[in-house]
């Protein structure tokens, strides 16, 4: 409930313990001015660093400053406690190489930035069963902003938008309630909208070995055009909508074998508890794995994506209901990753097109963004490389 440090060697928002609540916004870039850009980055890494330390937006306040001119801060927050906010921001391919047109025109480079252009930071290929709606994906740059009190969230992506008026506007955003994963061992698993645990497998925090394998983009990974992501991350943000109405017409056997774990413990169907190791050799009666092939826990596994493991860091949705009376709910799903050409393109395409699970999902959004490392004590840009 209180605050987590805004500076440091990895941005906060990505290992730190998951809030409850999300707001993230994308936003598209107005100026075409470099000097406009690192301007607004500029400001908004000095709001952020107060936003995150349970101060106003700006000196002001809500309430004081020059009775002429608006307040510094918009005022919502100004009884609440920090609720444990953090700010993580991350930049779009489009703000390197523009957005391509619709017969395939190259993307113009507004900034300057081409050569600066991360490899991983590529246009996500179409996945099977994708309907992915352009105002609910992409943007130049992202912001995400999460705490344990809505309120918090929100007033700093609107301070913050406002703080871009006349250079960035919101292209979409997304509220979300409920993590769907734990990031800390520290932390209970929480479940998602189809009633299931999820987080159980995660890479958490503790796990230091795994994040500089899995989350953190190292030295190795890079050419020299993209230095600057050095210890940062690649965020995968997708929004999924679950067909709820049909899952909840399902029955639990069938629910159970299309995740690979039973619905009250967690635990993987060939037995266990919560964090037992899913055996995927054991079989029941008739020969038959107990954890089907097609499940999704199996598909997801390391075993059957080289490997791989994901940071993943979701919340529910509930966007209000379709004129057929269904809700308009799923999980956007968030992932801290390595580089996405290795550690989500791979299991993104197995899963769309093999996961039993995926008959009662939807994609209808999608982003990836370039995450840059945490801001050093002092500095004043956030993904200042020093150019
Ligand atoms: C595990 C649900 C989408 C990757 C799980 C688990 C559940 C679950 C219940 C088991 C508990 C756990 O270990 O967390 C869902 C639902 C989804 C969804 C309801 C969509 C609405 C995705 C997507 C990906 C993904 C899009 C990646 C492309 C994983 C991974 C694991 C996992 C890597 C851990 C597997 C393991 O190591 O055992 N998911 N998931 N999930 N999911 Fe998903």
């Amino acid at each position: 409930e209180g605050t987590y440090p805004f500076t440091g060697a990895h941005q906060a928002g990505i290992v730190t313990p998951a809030q409850d609540r999300l707001y993230l916004a994308a936003f598209d870039l107005t100026t075409t001015s470099r000097d406009e850009l690192v301007e607004l980055l500029r400001r908004w890494t000095t709001i952020a660093a107060r936003l995150t330390q349970g101060l106003s937006a700006g000196p002001f306040g809500p309430a004081s400053g020059p009775y002429d001119a608006p307040p510094d801060d918009t005022g919502e927050a100004a009884d609440l406690s920090p609720a444990g906010l953090t700010l993580t921001f991350g930049f779009g391919r489009s703000l390197f190489v523009g957005t391509p047109g619709p017969d395939g025109t190259p993307g113009e480079d507004r900034f300057g930035l081409a050569d600066r252009l991360p490899e991983g930071l590529v246009a996500l290929p179409h996945f099977a069963a994708d309907d992915l709606d352009p105002a609910r994906s992409d943007g130049d740059l992202v912001v995400q902003a999460c705490a344990d009190d809505p309120q918090i969230a929100v007033h700093a992506i609107r301070n913050l938008s406002r703080a871009a008026f006349g250079s960035a506007t919101i292209r979409w955003t997304q509220l979300g309630y409920g993590r769907t994963s734990s990031t800390s061992t520290a932390q209970r698993t929480p479940r998602n909208l189809f009633g299931f645990k999820d987080g159980t497998a995660n890479v958490k925090a503790e796990e230091t070995d795994a994040l500089a394998e899995h989350v953190w983009v190292p030295a190795s990974d890079v050419d020299a055009s993209s230095e600057w992501l050095v210890g940062g991350s690649y965020l995968v943000a997708r929004r999924i909508r679950m067909r709820i109405e049909t899952w909840d017409r399902t029955s639990l056997r069938e629910q159970e074998n299309l995740v690979g774990r039973t619905k009250g413990e967690g635990a993987p169907l060939s037995g266990g508890t919560e964090f037992t190791e899913p055996d995927f050799a054991q079989e029941g009666r008739g020969g038959a794995p107990l954890i089907a092939v097609d499940s999704h826990v199996r598909l997801a596994h390391p075993t059957s994506n080289d490997g791989v493991r994901l940071l993943r860091r979701g919340y529910n949705f509930t966007d209000g209901n379709d004129t057929l009376g269904r809700l308009d709910a799923g999980l956007f799903f968030l992932a801290f990753v390595r580089d996405p050409r290795t550690h989500f393109i791979p299991m993104q395409t197995r899963l769309s097109s093999q996961d039993t699970l995926m008959e009662y999902l939807t994609h209808t959004g999608s982003g990836l963004f370039a995450v840059p490392p945490g801001i050093p004590e002092g500095a004043l840009v956030l993904g200042d490389d020093g150019t």
